[in-house]
């Protein structure tokens, strides 16, 4: 590793030069079929001709102006996501975090109109939105926090799954904002049950309070509906996403509806970068992909796919705990801690990655082929039995 580099992300011990479709090669041109994807990053895989002819006219156009002036692929970019979601503004940024940092902003704003002094967003435990100093502190998690004292203040963490305690929270008279991941990534892939977003959605209505979903992680296809909270009925007031949003160059983004769509005012918020010409370009090709029919129609069969062939092929596994399919987002738990399995499926020629401790995360490209599928189900059933 280089003594260049801050140490934040410990040793990595492998590199990789290139990329094609679901494939990365290594420098020896050793090939790993990507069942992480940058981590829920190049949901059309590498180096999709759509995504690489975006960003190269638009490097031959025109990389970087400034929100100080129009920006004709911010337009049409905020449109689309408008058109799919059901929102009704946007507000580019340059990482999931930073979206998460505007939802934050924008619940504070709403407080300050509605005359809360010490306003509450409740979040949930096990949950992921950030690394930021608002974000990680509206992050359950107490390792993401350690050492990072004092943390914002405001947040308050209930158990996932558990809108009972939401509302006895609300009861207070304090909470602006409910910010909640339809599927926990990071926290292990934990899948609510079917109605919980529902809950939340009447629980906000009653005590007037926003809804704001980060799917920084489960937007963009990866869940089989473009955006997660597509398979509730619900609409949220505010909705973050980064990640497959631009297939791998960095862009996030804040979208609202209804009156958390009117708080941000000129001078109130904004970013140097965010949202320019570049990755705007490259996140409308890429959106215009993963909006198809055709191709969330592969997540939700590829996802079933997953689901059964390893339910048939860790059967009776002494170490299986439990197997969670949303999309392609899934959770292989384990009875104990298993972080040495990457390096194992690595030998193997694939690339995955281990989350809260004991489970096995997939999160393959969304182009993924049946073929490609049954050979992750294969590598995954002999790297668990075998070690
Ligand atoms: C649900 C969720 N929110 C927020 C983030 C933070 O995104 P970023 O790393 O782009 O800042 C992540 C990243 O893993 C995430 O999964």
């Amino acid at each position: 590793m280089s003594q260049y580099l801050m140490n934040n992300y410990g040793n990595r011990n492998h590199s990789l030069s290139r990329g094609e479709g679901c494939y990365l090669f290594d420098d020896s041109n050793k090939r790993y079929l990507d069942a992480l994807s940058g981590i829920a990053v190049c949901g059309l895989g590498h180096c999709h001709p759509a995504v690489t002819q975006a960003i190269t006219e638009q490097a031959g156009t025109l990389l970087h102006t400034s929100n100080l002036f129009n920006i004709e692929r911010q337009e049409q970019l905020a449109q689309a996501l408008c058109e799919i979601s059901g929102m009704e503004r946007a507000f580019f940024s340059n990482s999931g975090a930073e979206a998460n940092e505007a939802a934050i902003k924008i619940s504070r704003l709403y407080a300050k109109a509605k005359g809360i002094a010490e306003p509450v967003v409740i979040t949930t435990q096990g949950s992921f939105h950030g690394r930021t100093m608002a974000t990680l502190s509206a992050t359950g998690n107490p390792k993401v926090q350690e050492g990072f004292s004092p943390l914002v203040d405001g947040f308050n963490h209930v158990p996932y799954n558990d809108p009972a305690a939401i509302e006895e929270l609300c009861k207070t008279g304090n909470v602006v904002a409910i910010l909640v991941e339809p599927v926990q990534g990071e926290g292990g892939v934990r899948v609510p049950d079917e109605d919980y977003l529902q809950h939340l959605r009447q629980i906000c209505d009653q005590y007037d309070c926003l809804l704001m979903l980060d799917e920084i992680q489960t937007g963009n296809g990866r869940t089989g509906e473009y955006f997660a909270f597509q398979h509730s009925n619900i609409k949220p007031d505010v909705l973050t996403t980064a990640k497959g949003l631009g297939n791998g160059v960095p862009i996030g983004a804040c979208l609202a509806a209804g009156k958390a769509a009117e708080l941000l005012q000129a001078g109130s918020h904004g970013s140097t970068y965010g949202g320019n010409p570049l990755v705007c370009a490259t996140a409308l090709a890429t959106v215009n992909e993963l909006r198809k029919e055709e191709l969330l129609n592969n997540v939700r069969d590829r996802s079933a796919q997953l689901l059964t062939g390893l339910t048939i092929a860790l059967k009776g596994c002494e170490k299986l705990k439990e197997i969670r399919v949303k999309g392609l987002m899934v959770g292989i738990e384990l009875n104990e801690n298993c972080g040495q399995l990457v390096e194992k499926a690595w030998q193997k020629g694939l690339i995955i990655n281990v989350t809260a401790g004991s489970t096995i995360r997939l999160l393959p490209p969304l182009v993924i082929n049946q073929e490609q599928v049954d050979h992750i189900i294969a590598i995954i059933n002999d790297i668990v039995r075998e070690d």
